[in-house]
């Protein structure tokens, strides 16, 4: 099935609120600053107040997962709210139910909230556009399109260890192609004001829109990585390659895994990042994930509180 994505104005309240959150396109820098002031109240979980007490909220995920759907889960708890986590696996949707007949069932049973992952660009928003006027809608993740909590947890992540964007140039590599992380972030970083985004990547996975993406593309991953202060790394999204696009994960490695003699062409201070699931060896070297510049587990950290803060947001609480 086709769905149709947006408009960006669909996850807008009139007065420019967020009523979903379905993609970093369309927000200002503001909105952005807002959601990661926010956030940063969540951060100590043993002082977290519970504003989404008696709110129901349902998730989705027609996609595997495991640090997002987690993080989602344990965002809800800590808010104070009824998580439901449908396995899709298991659930009607097996026996033919659509997914809006779903969706329609879990809001008669009270669902304020749907947190959504699906493999089709444009399923979250079909479903944004179909629930009924008091039910908000999050993408946990569409196709290779959007994954805008993830940006906003690495903005958050970034913002805490390096400050202002305007002085950070910002390197993306792996698989950008397929990345739905690497779009949503590429969004969010050029929102807040980054001075370069650069991506490294063979030509067989660099996007075909980098102009309009306002991005530096780089083939040689000495070059691209030389002098930048972040880089975040990108796992191959083999199952979404239709044919082969590189020679194999041993070549993919040597030309551009991240490994201790090229995270040293970066700034001595540079931070690593990756989004996992990460593969060892293939765009990371164990050392690099598990050394002292990796934030890896940070940014898993944040993203609960940055769930926590769309989510109270999208409520209006
Ligand atoms: C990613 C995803 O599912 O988009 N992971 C995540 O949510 N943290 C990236 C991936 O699958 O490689």
């Amino acid at each position: 099935m086709n769905f149709q994505v947006g408009p960006n104005s669909l996850q807008l309240n009139e007065d420019g609120t967020l009523r979903h959150f379905l993609s970093i396109e369309g927000l200002t820098r503001d909105q952005l600053v807002a959601i990661m002031d926010r956030a940063d109240g969540f951060l100590n979980p043993h002082q977290t107040k519970h504003p989404l007490t008696d709110f129901t909220i349902v998730n989705l995920f027609y996609e595997s997962s495991t640090r997002t759907r987690c993080s989602f889960e344990l965002a809800e708890k800590r808010l104070g709210a009824h998580a439901l986590n449908l396995d899709i696996k298991t659930s009607a949707s097996c026996k033919g139910e659509t997914m809006l007949d779903t969706v329609r069932n879990l809001q008669a049973m009270g669902g304020d909230l749907f947190v959504v992952r699906h493999s089709e660009v444009g399923a979250v928003d079909h479903i944004a556009r179909n629930v009924e006027s008091h039910v908000h809608v999050l993408n946990a993740g569409d196709g290779c399109r959007a994954h805008p909590t993830q940006a906003m947890l690495d903005m958050l992540t970034i913002r805490h260890n390096k400050g202002d964007f305007s002085k950070l140039r910002v390197a993306i590599v792996g698989d950008l192609l397929h990345s739905r992380v690497a779009r949503s972030d590429i969004h969010a970083l050029r929102t807040l004001g980054t001075k370069e985004i650069r991506i490294i990547a063979p030509t067989t996975l660099l996007p075909k829109d980098c102009d309009s993406l306002g991005v530096t593309p780089f083939d040689n991953m000495e070059e691209g990585i030389s002098g930048v202060d972040v880089i975040m790394t990108l796992r191959l999204q083999k199952e979404r390659m239709q044919q082969a696009l590189i020679p194999n994960d041993s070549e993919f490695y040597h030309r551009f895994g991240l490994s201790q003699a090229r995270l040293a062409l970066a700034k001595p201070d540079a931070m690593v990042m990756h989004p996992g699931p990460m593969n060892r060896g293939v765009e990371i070297a164990s050392d690099v994930a598990d050394g002292p510049q990796s934030v890896i587990l940070q940014q898993v950290n944040y993203g609960i509180a940055t769930r926590m803060a769309i989510m109270a947001m999208c409520l209006g609480r």
